[in-house]
């Protein structure tokens, strides 16, 4: 991995020793030791952990151990010369030396006392697992993965707020995992919540709540919390193209969401979407997608305008609205090489990025969108002191002092999420399907129903 360096030119090497001194104070802090000529994000943290550590040989670690290839617990990891390939496509950003010395300690000094909530798609659950690698050491693994509320009927409600009954450009469903957390150590959460579709975001109608207002006035979400939120790839295909009305508006939604809320939860980040390389047979009209490899976006036979329109209409949109957003849609138009094998078989999919790659540099992405934002470590003898003349940013401080006053953190009740299905009366679409006489029942099924999810590139 660290034979990347090669690629880099001398100047950036130089500003290495310039840029680094937030990471190097997080690191002198933190209760983590890393060798410290370790590239952590791109990989190096199974390995490079010197004390403080989670354990090694349980499977949370093993799932993130880059050397078991194919991953059960990976989304996909890449090939060495795949994370590499990245990574020389990287180096030619201008802050491409701090990335490479991005440390987990740095990100969990941020989120200590916090919920990260990563809200979306399979993109966004790529993200999520690759997250939950970088921060292995920062999460209790005997605990596993929770439930975002020790409150089962509220748990359900939230899943049944992220759950989507619309069905994908091609007329696919979505089975909704089911929401959990890590518990970080000291405090503080990282959160998955799987919703793939726009409408479900901010929606306004009392008897279908939007997810994010029902995370906010149920008292799940706290106004210190951080949303890195996703959505667009249910609402378009390369091959079909753009449900535009049903994207724009739900867009509009999120940004008049952000302008009522952001004085109590003003963390709230947007990622526009990644370049699908997913090619289309030429000639053909409908939805056919090559599937045995990703080539060149001038070699895909669909329309070269329409991932920057997704990415651009969301960019444009949200902005109006003053939502912090983080568009790294440029940068990945070029990587159609890092893109991830199909667990199942030497399939080529399109769409995922492997691992160490784009989902690390989205954490990088996300991290300054963060420090852009003002979200600074919570300490108990600064928090609330700057931010009087604001209301805005009063009511914010009110909550991080709150938050920080307590000198630890009680720990949260951990009820274990341990099935990514949906129990039974939680989704409509799982229970026609699977139960109450749906037309298949049982595990085998729903493996060929996961299948099927991938083949239509969720
Ligand atoms: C979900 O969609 C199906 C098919 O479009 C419809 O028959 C059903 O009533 C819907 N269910 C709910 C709970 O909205
Ligand atoms: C991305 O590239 C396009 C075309 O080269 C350019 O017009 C646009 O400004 C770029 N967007 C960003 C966010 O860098």
């Amino acid at each position: 991995m660290r034979t990347i360096l090669v690629f880099v030119s001398i100047s950036v090497l130089a500003a290495a020793h310039a840029c680094c001194a937030q990471q190097e104070a997080a690191a002198a802090q933190c209760s983590v030791k890393y060798a410290t000529d370790s590239q952590l994000l791109f990989g190096d943290v199974f390995e490079a952990c010197k004390s403080g550590c989670q354990p090694r040989t349980d499977d949370w670690s093993q799932g993130c151990n880059p050397a078991v290839v194919p991953n059960p617990l990976r989304y996909g990891t890449c090939r060495p010369s795949q994370t590499q390939l990245v990574l020389r496509h990287l180096s030619g950003q201008g802050d491409f030396a701090a990335m490479s010395r991005f440390s987990p300690c740095t990100l969990h000094q941020h989120l200590k006392g916090r919920t990260l909530w990563l809200v979306g798609d399979s993109l966004m659950k790529n993200y999520y697992l690759a997250l939950r690698c970088f921060l292995l050491d920062f999460w209790d693994h005997a605990k596993g993965e929770c439930a975002p509320t020790p409150d089962p009927a509220l748990h359900r409600a939230i899943y049944q707020a992220a759950d989507t009954n619309i069905s994908s450009v091609l007329g696919s469903n979505v089975i909704t995992d089911v929401p959990r957390c890590l518990h970080l150590v000291s405090g503080g959460r990282v959160c998955w919540v799987h919703c793939v579709r726009g409408e479900e975001f901010a929606g306004t109608d009392p008897q279908a709540p939007g997810l994010l207002p029902l995370l906010q006035s149920s008292g799940v979400a706290k106004g210190r919390d951080v949303f890195f939120v996703n959505f667009g790839r249910w609402h378009y295909f390369n091959c079909l193209g753009l449900q535009e009305d049903t994207y724009r508006k739900s867009l509009h939604q999120l940004g008049e969401f952000y302008q009522a809320t952001r004085s109590s939860f003003p963390n709230l980040i947007f990622k526009v979407s990644s370049h699908d390389h997913t090619a289309c047979q030429q000639g053909q009209q409908a939805a056919r997608a090559i599937k045995d490899k990703c080539v060149p976006v001038s070699e895909g036979a669909y329309p070269l305008t329409l991932g920057r329109t997704v990415a651009s209409i969301g960019e444009q949109v949200l902005s109006r609205y003053g939502v912090p957003l983080i568009n790294t849609y440029n940068a990945t138009v070029a990587l159609h090489l890092g893109h991830i094998f199909h667990p199942l078989g030497e399939v080529q999919d399109c769409l995922h990025y492997c691992s160490p790659g784009i989902p690390e540099y989205d954490m990088w992405g996300m991290f300054k969108a963060m420090q852009a934002l003002s979200i600074k470590p919570l300490e108990p003898q600064t928090a609330g002191v700057t931010a009087a003349a604001d209301a805005a940013a009063a009511t914010a401080a009110a909550d991080e002092a709150a938050a920080a006053a307590a000198a630890e953190p009680a720990a949260q009740a951990c009820v274990p999420v341990t099935d990514t299905i949906p129990p039974p009366g939680w989704s409509y679409y799982y229970d026609s399907k699977f139960r109450r006489g749906g037309s298949a029942a049982g595990g085998g099924d729903v493996a060929q129903m996961r299948q099927d999810e991938w083949d239509v590139l969720v």
